[in-house]
């Protein structure tokens, strides 16, 4: 019998101390809103969610009714069970206290319900990205502040992907492992153990029609990259872009490769795309705990202090030979 995600977390809490199953028990509540996600998502026209909202987020982007339909989805799988503190995502402005009514827990979940959703009227791969945090100690009733807390306090992150299969890769700080969805059961299964990036790569994801708005060691490093055998790096790259950052990050996982989103001038109030708290943070701490590294260009991003709920970084991830190139050129121009 192969194992299902469930039976893994299990195992891997019983291998701590004092544990008391809270853990494991929230695990379970984001694993029954993945499937819910995955299931709507799959659906898609059939049962009317597809298209825009006509609403803006906090961020000022159009909502896609998926957008609103998942972010819900996820609050009431977790909400109930006596978990969790409170929780914020990409989709609302403030944080999201439990409600009286129900148990109060001692973690605080962060989470990107539907991301690359510009994808979803278009019929490819979307992903839900979430990040567990510890509440601070003694605080029943958070605050936003409480959630500034940078990547390395992370307890586990992980996110699921919803393409030609359903999958879920998680970790909590010991390695990375990857579950596909057995729809015929309703079970994340085991399928993708230990999952471990490349050290090298020559493959390369980033949306070049900003490459005016990039700062020069980015441009630097596209450009050796594009100049193929005859440039400085003497071999060929191949290049991809989803718009979907859990597909490119679960690529990267699979065979390799660098994903950028990184400083541009496009709109100088903003420090990059990509959220600090619902998305570089939880894809740094799996990519470093498959073996990757992840950077701004300038730090690495789980050592930043966030500064506030929806905080945008510049990311640079992925293979670590060729992440390490990119911090050098940050230091040498
Ligand atoms: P979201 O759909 O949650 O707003 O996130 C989309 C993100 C990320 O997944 C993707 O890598 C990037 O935005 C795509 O940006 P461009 O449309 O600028 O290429
Ligand atoms: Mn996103
Ligand atoms: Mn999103």
């Amino acid at each position: 019998m192969s194992k299902s995600l469930i039976q893994f977390i299990i195992e891997e809490q019983r291998a701590i101390p004092g544990a008391t199953g809270d853990f494991t028990g929230l695990v379970s509540d984001i694993v029954i809103a993945c499937k819910q996600i995955s299931h709507d998502v799959n659906k898609g026209a059939l049962i009317g969610v597809l298209g825009s909202a006509g609403s803006e987020n906090v961020q000022g982007e159009t909502q896609k009714k998926l957008d609103i339909i998942t972010n819900e989805i996820f609050i009431k799988a977790t909400e109930w069970a006596g978990h969790l503190a409170a929780m914020a995502s990409e989709e609302m402005e403030d944080i999201y206290p439990i409600p009286a009514r129900y148990p109060k827990g001692k973690y605080l979940v962060v989470f990107d319900p539907l991301d690359g959703s510009s994808n979803i009227d278009v019929n490819i791969s979307v992903g839900t990205i979430f990040s567990i945090l510890r509440a601070p100690q003694g605080v029943e009733n958070p605050v936003a502040a409480d959630f500034l807390q940078p990547g390395t306090t992370q307890v586990c992150a992980g996110y699921a992907l919803y393409g030609p299969a359903t999958m879920l890769v998680i970790t909590s700080g010991h390695g990375v492992n990857g579950f596909t969805l057995d729809n015929d059961i309703g079970e994340f299964i085991l399928t993708h153990p230990d999952m471990r990036i490349s050290e090298d790569t020559r493959e390369f994801a980033i949306n070049s029609s900003n490459e005016q708005f990039w700062e020069k060691p980015v441009q630097r490093y596209v450009e050796e990259c594009v100049a193929g055998k005859n440039g400085p790096r003497g071999t060929a790259f191949n290049m991809r872009w989803v718009a979907s950052m859990v597909a490119e990050v679960h690529r990267i996982l699979i065979r390799g490769g660098v994903f950028m989103y990184p400083k541009d001038t496009k709109d100088p109030s903003k420090a990059g795309k990509l959220r600090l708290l619902y998305e570089a943070n939880p894809m740094s701490f799996i990519v470093e705990q498959a073996g990757g590294m992840s950077s701004t260009g300038y730090e690495r991003i789980m050592d930043i202090k966030p500064s506030g709920l929806h905080q945008r970084v510049p990311v640079i991830l992925g293979s670590k030979n060729e992440v390490e190139r990119i911090v050098r050129y940050h230091k040498e121009i």
